[in-house]
């Protein structure tokens, strides 16, 4: 038994077939990932599964430049119902940045590989907020992002 599980451990090591595993949660109701800054090598697949499997959550790739926007040619889960794992393939250490749709400015955004310096997890939840205002500014939604910016910052302040 110990050979066997010896030889199996070579085989997996030689082939490498399995990468690591990390699971991130999806929490609609505390909008937010756990844990939302994660690190993952080549080959590693991350898992979103959900918290709140009556909901179905969506999570989409995005750019450090333009959160809150679709990357294109990004993953883009598609509503995602029950507690099936929705898989992310990491195949480099270039920085991954996600959010869930419709809660990008309410800091529900997450990062594989975010750097430490430079463009990092925090400079992007910040730009994931102004961005957020940008596009909802140049819309003729402008009341409502204005409410929806004092509700969140000084609403929660008390
Ligand atoms: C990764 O981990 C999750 C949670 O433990 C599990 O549901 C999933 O099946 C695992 N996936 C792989 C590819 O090992
Ligand atoms: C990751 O790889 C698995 C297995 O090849 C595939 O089913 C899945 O669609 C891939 N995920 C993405 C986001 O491309």
């Amino acid at each position: 038994m110990v050979r066997l599980l010896f030889a199996l451990t070579l085989t997996l090591k030689i082939y490498g077939t399995l990468g690591a595993n990390t699971t991130i949660m999806v929490h609609l109701v505390q909008k937010t990932f756990t844990d939302q800054a994660v690190n993952a090598a080549a080959g590693d697949v991350v898992q979103f599964i959900s918290l709140n499997p009556r909901s179905p959550f969506r999570v989409i790739q995005t750019s450090f430049s333009e959160p809150c926007r679709p990357l294109q040619n990004g993953f883009d889960s598609g509503s995602i119902f029950g507690t099936a794992p929705y898989t992310v393939n990491v195949t480099s250490l270039d920085p991954i940045w996600f959010y869930e749709d419709g809660l990008c400015a309410d800091g529900m955004v997450g990062a594989i590989n975010a750097p430490t310096t430079g463009d990092t997890f925090d400079a992007f939840i910040a730009a994931a907020w102004t961005n957020y205002l940008d596009v909802r500014i140049r819309t003729e939604r402008r009341f409502f992002a204005v409410i929806h910016y004092i509700y969140y910052n000084i609403g929660n302040l008390n």
